[in-house]
């Protein structure tokens, strides 16, 4: 069984949690691939246009039995950048994880509608969500949400 684990993260702090999720998820024996997604030229952050972001390449999620997909809030919503990279693609028959930081310190602040949003977007592709996380990267109990993550996303995914 092969996980990938495809994160946009542009100041750090989704690419640190997937990371202690991939190093988790390898120390019980799970073969992990991690993506960092980078659009071509790099990333204009005011872009919101999915249509206008575009990629050198993409990975075959068919080789992938479970996918993670991570990224930012932005406005409120799913990243721009996520919704470039999966758009044209599909995920039938793929379980999937996902989770986002925001800044803020609550989840009703954007992580809900962004989660929800990504929900709705995989399932129109033919994905299964199996869970979903939010960080909010501003409280105090930041370190506590990020191990919960990875310890309920490794026992999941095989
Ligand atoms: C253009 C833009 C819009 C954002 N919108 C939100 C938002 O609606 N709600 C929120 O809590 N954080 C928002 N943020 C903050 C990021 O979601 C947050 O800092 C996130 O943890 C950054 O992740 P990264 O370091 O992986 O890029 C926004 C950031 C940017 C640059």
């Amino acid at each position: 069984m092969k996980t990938a684990i495809i994160v946009h993260s542009f100041t750090g702090n989704t690419l640190s949690v997937a990371e202690k999720l991939k190093d988790t998820l390898e120390k019980r024996g799970v073969n992990v691939y991690l993506e960092k997604i980078e659009p071509t030229g790099g990333e204009n952050r005011n872009e919101v246009d999915p249509a206008r972001i575009s990629f050198q390449s993409r990975i075959d999620l068919t080789e992938f039995d479970n996918v993670v997909i991570a990224g930012p809030v932005r406005g409120f919503s799913m990243s721009p950048v996520l919704k470039a990279y999966f758009d044209q693609g599909s995920f039938k028959n793929r379980k999937v994880y996902l989770f986002v930081t925001h800044f803020f310190p609550f989840a009703f602040m954007g992580g809900k509608s962004a989660i929800s949003q990504m929900k709705k977007f995989v399932e129109q592709r033919e994905g299964i969500v199996l869970n979903s996380r939010i960080i909010d990267w501003k409280s105090p109990s930041r370190e506590s949400e990020i191990r919960s993550l990875v310890d309920q996303f490794s026992k999941e995914i095989q």
